[in-house]
């Protein structure tokens, strides 16, 4: 029902400014206005990894709620987890506006938004309060003007290691001038191997292990990938996300307004990219460790190739702006269905099916 009134609220929104759009729909969510699945999920589609249990292999990407204001209705409309974030230790306005576009005939989104966010002490503090049951990933970043930016991923993982499920590594957004250099193996290296150990800190003081995720680029050149995701095995890291948005502009319509704006591109036009990515990267790894998928999942087809390419996990995020919460009951049926066809008993068995052939494209499609 509730789905129909977001068909119905969609042009509203779609008249407004996206970040406009997107505050009026962080409002509803807190307002308690969502949908609500009516029954549980599916067993089949219950997903363990690292550690953690999922219901369901769906979650929202990092982005959508910075500052961690709505975790417990984005678990209740029926994701399986939530990435909140990016935070960085001090609260930091962003770019001037505007800066997030909607490129509606791609179905694509380009933001410059700049680690806009309300700072370590807000996100944790509702955290605190609100104790959301489910699986909570924190996507910690650094501070446009840290003298050390390592330092401020670390200092995320102390102040949020006891509300988060999981943490992400954003190494890979392309609004901080810079940041992508600390997917250089050699930053890298030394990030990771920092972050790592102040986990092993908070564990020696008898707190349980949280698992560490990197998050990459879809920008990544073949013949860099591998360095990488040596440096990323070898130190241990428990997963990778693949991917974050991307500088390229190649898949968009003839003359799509606002292409040429600065910023990241996300939704349809990265799917393809970012799923070759993925796919190389589950190669690499040789399956040892759980990625997350992320990158243009608007459908059920987009979701079950992004898990034949290689992902345990997913998550979404431009998809739900185009498609409304409808999205997400649909592409969990599509999951079932897939699951009968293929006569596969869970959905972690769809993993990497596909992976040779994914990682064998070019990555411009
Ligand atoms: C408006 C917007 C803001 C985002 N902010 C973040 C962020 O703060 N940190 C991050 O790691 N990714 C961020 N992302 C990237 C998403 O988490 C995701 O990796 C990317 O959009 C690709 O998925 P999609 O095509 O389903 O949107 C953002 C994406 C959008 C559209």
């Amino acid at each position: 029902m509730l789905a129909a009134v977001f068909e119905l609220a969609r042009p509203l929104l779609f008249a407004l400014d996206p970040e406009q759009a997107h505050e009026l729909t962080l409002k509803s969510l807190e307002a308690g206005i969502y949908p609500r699945p009516g029954r549980p999920d599916d067993a089949r589609l219950a997903v363990e990894a690292f550690g953690l249990e999922f219901p369901n292999p769906l979650g929202i990407g990092a982005g959508f709620d910075k500052d961690a204001r709505v975790p417990d209705a984005v678990l209740g409309m029926g994701f399986g987890h939530v990435e909140v974030g990016t935070v960085t230790p001090r609260p930091q306005e962003g770019n001037p506006r505007p800066r997030v576009f909607r490129l509606l005939r791609d179905r694509a989104l380009i933001n410059r938004l700049g680690f806009n966010n309300a700072g370590h002490a807000a996100a944790r503090a509702r955290l605190e309060r609100s104790r959301p049951a489910g699986v909570i990933g924190v996507n910690v970043g650094a501070n446009k003007d840290a003298a050390d930016r390592a330092e401020d991923y670390v200092a995320g993982v102390r102040a949020f290691y006891n509300v988060a499920s999981y943490f992400t590594i954003n190494v890979s957004s392309p609004n901080t001038p810079g940041l992508r250099d600390l997917q250089a193996p050699a930053a890298l290296d030394s990030l990771v191997k920092r972050v790592l150990a102040a986990r092993a800190e908070r564990m020696s003081a008898g707190n349980p292990k949280r698992p560490v995720v990197v998050k990459l680029a879809p920008d990544i050149a073949e013949t860099d990938l591998e360095p990488i995701v040596r440096v990323l095995l070898d130190r241990g890291v428990d997963g990778i996300a693949v991917s974050n948005t991307t500088a390229a502009r190649d898949g968009l319509g003839a003359a799509a307004a606002h292409a040429q704006e600065a910023g990241g591109l996300s939704g349809r036009p990265l799917f393809h990219r970012s799923t070759v990515v993925l796919a190389r990267v589950y190669r690499l790894t040789g399956g040892r460790m759980p990625l997350i998928g992320i990158g243009g999942i608007d459908s059920g087809a987009t979701a079950i190739a992004k898990l034949e390419a290689g992902a345990t996990l997913l998550q979404l995020y431009t998809g739900l702006v185009y498609e409304g919460p409808g999205l997400l009951p649909r592409i969990k049926r599509e999951l079932v269905a897939y699951l009968e066809r293929k006569r596969l008993a869970r959905i972690g068995d769809a993993t990497g099916r596909r992976a040779h052939e994914w990682a064998a494209k070019p990555p411009t499609g």
